[in-house]
């Protein structure tokens, strides 16, 4: 099949390999969802089916509208992150952090977050991908949400793709204003200081993060960012010298038991590196439990969240 030339241009920035390997997932993706939706007797099929009457029985107890509530008014999380080596023409420097977005799935998130970006003051933002609700599907509404947002956000705007989101959402996200990081790096400039901002593609299903390719050519005696959906990396972050990892996709449970007990994440990781801050071997971390949500429009015991990480030096 002849690949739009938009698309066709992200082989290089990817990497020939991880790009190959993202289009036979993707399409294998595509495949599976549509044969496990089109049976009845799918386990999707079965999950899709118990997910409304959950819906009905909620709205009928007056669940719905708590759960409501906690999907659409994210915190603000203010945080010092503490960075030995900062230099000091980047102390103060603050990055904003959205993260599973997913704005396709309901209107009203993208409404209240507008006025909100507005307000904030940041130095550049990230968005740690998971653009679109479904897994696969039509992705306009979501490239059409998110673009209206990115009117809100002062750029630099980075950005990494996740696991709902596919090859074909870059180009016109790019285009909207969001700078994607695949599996590469810029360098960030203050005065004389530099900042290393890596970005990789998603691990979570399409395992063609690169930190190799993503770290190629970096300065060493520049402190390291790195964007990536999935916090799981964090051992091979560890390994090109990351000072901080910025990362999302488990939504911090979004459904979670009193107490912001964490019950599924959709990743295999320890439960320390699930949701907000860790460290891992002297390399701060932080997992956004999400901007967003998926699947229903409803969080319990886990507010969604807009982060703002501002860089002292430690
Ligand atoms: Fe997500």
């Amino acid at each position: 099949m002849e690949l739009d030339p938009s698309i066709a241009a992200l082989e290089h920035r990817l990497g020939m390999d991880s790009f190959r390997r993202r289009l036979r997932v993707e399409h294998a993706l595509q495949g599976a969802v549509h044969r496990f939706s089109t049976n009845p007797k799918s386990n999707l099929a079965k999950l899709l089916m118990r997910s409304r009457l959950l819906h009905q029985a909620m709205r009928l107890v007056g669940l719905y509208q708590i759960g409501y509530r906690q999907f659409l008014y994210p915190r603000i999380v203010t945080r010092d992150v503490p960075l030995a080596g900062l230099p000091a023409a980047m102390e103060g420097v603050t990055i904003l952090q959205l993260s599973d977005l997913h704005l396709d799935l309901d209107p009203g998130l993208g409404a209240i977050l507008a006025p909100l970006l507005d307000g904030l003051q940041y130095d550049l933002a990230v968005i740690t991908g998971d653009f679109r609700n479904l897994l696969v599907g039509p992705a306009e509404p979501a490239i059409a949400a998110t673009a209206n947002l990115l009117r809100h956000l002062r750029g630099p705007v980075y950005a990494v793709a996740g696991n709902h989101d596919s090859l074909g959402m870059i180009p016109p996200l790019e285009a909207a204003g969001a700078r994607f990081l695949l599996n590469e790096h810029v360098v960030w400039s203050r005065g004389n200081a530099r900042l290393v901002l890596a970005g990789v593609d998603d691990a979570v299903y399409h395992g063609t993060h690169d930190l190799d390719r993503a770290f190629a050519g970096a300065p060493n005696d520049a402190p390291r960012v790195l964007f990536s959906h999935s916090p799981a990396i964090y051992r091979e972050a560890t390994r090109h010298q990351v000072d901080l990892l910025l990362a999302g996709h488990t939504h911090g449970g979004q459904i979670c038991l009193p107490g912001g007990h964490i019950v599924i994440s959709g990743l295999r990781c320890p439960r320390r590196y699930l949701r907000g801050a860790w460290t891992y071997e002297g390399m701060q971390g932080y997992t956004s439990a999400g901007t967003g949500a998926s699947g229903v429009p409803l969080r319990f015991n886990c507010p969604a969240e807009v982060t703002l990480h501002r860089l002292v030096r430690g």
